[in-house]
């Protein structure tokens, strides 16, 4: 695992979106696995930017995304779809028919479940994986206690998780009990993998999910079995880290740091 910690949310974005431009120039046909909420919202203000700016073509790429609530439309605002459509996709050059959200409207659950992880094989496996970590410590919706080896389903919130998300909504009553998300067993099975993380409310699950054991209770924690995974964070966020000072002199010997 690497980590990397910044001094604020935009040069975390900025080390995030360059990661991505860097697969995106060595594999322009990548396959994306994408996460919602606000902590990718300055990766994706910076991919918007490197589209435009600088020309980052996206014609070729497809994405996954990490997981959807069950019971919203399409185009409802809180909605990923929604969110997607109007933070990244109106603004760059992906062909519509290269995303893949989960359906929150399916009328068959397992099946579109089963669907789905057979698709992301179709296209060859997820290349880069961006996460967000709950304050939970969970990664997509896999809520405390989720099976490490958990593939694609529906997932009952947290509690927790619905009070976070419910600045979203016009009150806790309205977010969704429910979603659909890829498992922990399905993200793990990605090439390589970036985690996202600003603000001190994350502070506690970062350090769990770096320096505590692999426990199903943190299912962030899973990342510490995968080969390839870069933490990027702001100095809020690694400030429960016992070994802070470790991580950042490792940082500074980085070989081609993003
Ligand atoms: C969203 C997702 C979640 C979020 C997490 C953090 O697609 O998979 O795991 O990444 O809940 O949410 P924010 O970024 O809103 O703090």
């Amino acid at each position: 695992m690497e980590i990397i910690v910044k001094d604020t949310v935009e040069e975390m974005s900025q080390v995030a979106a360059r990661v991505v431009a860097k697969t995106l120039n060595a594999k322009p046909d990548a396959v994306l696995g994408l996460a919602t909420g606000s902590t990718p919202l300055g990766l994706y203000q910076e991919l918007v930017r490197m589209h435009q700016a600088e020309g980052l073509d996206f014609s070729q790429v497809t994405t996954f995304h990490l997981d959807a609530y069950v019971g919203l439309k399409q185009k409802h605002p809180q909605s990923y779809h929604y969110f997607m459509d109007e933070n990244l996709f109106r603004h760059i050059n992906i062909p519509h028919q290269n995303v893949y959200i989960p359906s929150g409207t399916t009328d068959n659950y397992e099946a579109f479940c089963k669907w789905y992880e057979q698709r992301i094989v179709e296209c060859g496996g997820i290349d880069l994986q961006v996460l967000g970590i709950g304050t939970d410590g969970h990664i997509a919706f896999n809520e405390p206690s989720s099976s490490l080896g958990s593939r694609t389903r529906i997932k009952t919130l947290a509690k927790q998780t619905i009070d976070d998300n419910a600045r979203f909504f016009e009150s806790p009553d309205e977010v969704p009990v429910y979603a659909i998300t890829m498992g922990v067993g399905t993200i793990l099975e990605a090439e390589r993998i970036i985690l996202l993380a600003h603000g001190k409310h994350k502070s506690d699950a970062v350090a769990k999910a770096i320096e505590g054991p692999v426990t199903s209770m943190i299912t962030a924690s899973a990342l510490q079995l995968h080969p390839d995974v870069l933490f990027i964070i702001d100095r809020e966020a690694a400030s429960s880290l016992d070994m802070l000072e470790y991580y950042e002199w490792i940082q500074d010997k980085m070989p081609d740091a993003p």
